[in-house]
């Protein structure tokens, strides 16, 4: 069964950048707003439990397969991670560097100027 939780008021969230750190049923998640749009992710690091959504966001540099081809994502949809630098694209939840790591993500709702996490 679906249900949703109200996070905050949509005005709290009124620049991209921004975000909203709160708990529900005993879990901590965060809701940020990138590019118009808002995505909630668990507060929880997966690799030693930091607090994940804490932490800057920013872009992310990429290579080529061969190293020999670099490029920068300057789209600040990444947060690092404030122990130990584990980042995570809070759009999908998955790390830019193995997609195989992930933090929980959920969706999200926005009505009458609340912003709701669904799960
Ligand atoms: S706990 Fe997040 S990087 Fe280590």
């Amino acid at each position: 069964m679906t249900e949703r939780y109200p996070i905050a008021d949509a005005t709290e969230l009124s620049e991209d950048g921004s975000r909203v750190i709160t708990e529900i049923r005993g879990q901590e998640i965060a809701v940020f707003r990138h590019d118009g749009d808002y995505y909630a992710v668990a507060n929880y690091c997966i690799h030693q439990g930091g607090p994940l959504c804490e932490g800057a966001l920013s872009g992310q540099m990429t290579t080529s397969e061969d190293g020999w081809d670099w490029d920068y994502d300057g789209e600040e949809k990444y947060v690092v991670c404030p122990w130990h630098g584990w980042k995570f694209d809070i759009t999908s939840g998955r790390s830019p560097k193995d997609e195989r790591y992930a933090v929980p993500t959920y969706d999200v709702e926005v009505e009458d100027g609340t912003v709701y996490a669904v799960r």
